[in-house]
């Protein structure tokens, strides 16, 4: 198969990674920060190193302020329930995923407003609306790095000092950026970033990152064990530890761990350049095609490794299942979980088909993939 579905999660992963967590699971998984034994001790050990190779990828000063979930959806519910009270505002964009927009949408019950900032058609953020939305209220600005519908690259940095101007806590969710953007929290001005293991940090499903900085304090999103203070009713304050209540998922851990090595190794900037050569490949096949219409920036230096299109007079559907059947190309059609971001590009009714490539894809992948569509476009 051809694997072009690198947005929903990433494939193959880091070579090494499998025998990492099988090493893991085989010799040594005990449970990290309970007992004093070796194989909890040696787990935990491995996990810390996970946090500091993260720590290091986005120059955040304490690993320690590194928390693991399951998935960046539980992240982003962490940062963003953790931090709201009633009467707070929360200003976000029209290219969020669900996963943003949906716990607002559960929050108005609560008293807390957020205003939605519409986008252009390529999906990107005015940061001059932003700005104007600004209420004396607004605690939280949560953007998207890299839409999953169109790869849109939002003005992060920007967002970043203007939230900092206001004294506003700023949240970015890094879905489909992280180890595929450079992202610099000092830099960047971010408070919370959120973001998966299993798509561009090449780990496992199952891992997921919440980034909290120093001066944060969230209210756990869950109440449990932490292997600390266990003779106290009340959950710890203590971060990673109160954030993380239950037994993890150390193997995925561990081998997120090994891939975020090996991923910095290679460097960032080396599979971003790559990726953007691959997107541009992609992009300039399709947008020549008649039939075809891309969505998202033309620029793809302007866009993440994400090019979305569909087939005039065909279902975003019909061709998904026929690059899947008819060429062994793995796509996603349809909404993506962000109804509001497919608004704003003009697909409300249709939706759309995305490829999303990968730093193992290679150009003859995408030149097969460039002729698949052409032969379904001759095959209306
Ligand atoms: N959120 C992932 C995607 O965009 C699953 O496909």
């Amino acid at each position: 198969m051809i694997y072009l579905d690198n947005g929903a999660t990433s494939f193959p992963k880091m070579p090494g990674m499998i025998e990492t967590m099988t090493n893991c699971m085989s010799n040594y998984c005990g449970n990290p920060g309970r007992s004093g034994h070796y194989m909890s001790m040696k787990t935990g050990e491995e996990i810390y190193k996970t946090r500091k190779g993260l720590a290091k990828l986005f120059n955040i000063a304490d690993p320690g302020r590194i928390v693991f979930t399951s998935n960046t959806t539980t992240a982003l519910n962490q940062g963003i329930r953790g931090i709201l009270k009633q009467g707070d505002h929360v200003i976000t964009t029209a290219m969020e995923h669900n996963s943003v927009l949906r716990p607002l949408k559960a929050l108005e019950e609560q008293g807390i407003g957020h205003t939605i900032i519409p986008c252009d058609r390529a999906g990107f953020v005015n940061i001059r609306d932003i700005k104007a939305s600004i209420k004396e209220n607004t605690k939280l600005i949560v953007c998207t790095h890299a839409s999953n519908v169109t790869g849109t690259i939002m003005p992060i940095k920007e967002i970043g000092q203007l939230a900092r101007r206001n004294s506003i806590l700023f949240m970015v969710d890094a879905a489909q950026s992280a180890g595929v953007l450079p992202i610099n929290v000092v830099e960047m001005n971010i408070d919370l970033l959120a973001m998966p293991g299993h798509k561009g940090l090449l780990g496992p499903m199952g891992t997921g990152v919440l980034y909290v900085a120093e001066d944060i304090q969230l209210d756990p999103l869950f109440q449990g064990g932490t292997g600390t203070a266990s003779k106290d009713r009340k959950q710890p304050k203590d971060v990673p530890e109160g954030l993380e209540s239950g037994t993890g998922n150390a193997p995925g851990i561990i081998g997120l761990g090994y891939s975020v090595e090996k991923l910095m190794q290679i460097g960032v900037i080396s599979i971003r350049n790559y990726e953007e050569e691959l997107t541009a490949l992609l992009d300039e096949g399709l947008r020549n095609m008649k039939r075809v219409i891309v969505y998202g920036p033309e620029d793809c230096s302007k866009k993440a490794g994400i090019v979305t299109f569909n087939i005039k007079e065909k279902s975003c559907e019909q061709v998904a299942d026929q690059l899947n059947e008819y060429y062994g190309i793995a796509s996603r059609g349809g909404f993506h979980c962000a109804g509001l971001a497919h608004k704003t590009i003009g697909t409300w009714e249709t939706g759309a088909v995305r490829l999303s490539v990968g730093p193992f894809n290679t150009k003859k992948e995408i030149k097969t993939a460039i002729e698949a569509v052409f032969r379904i476009t001759q095959k209306l």
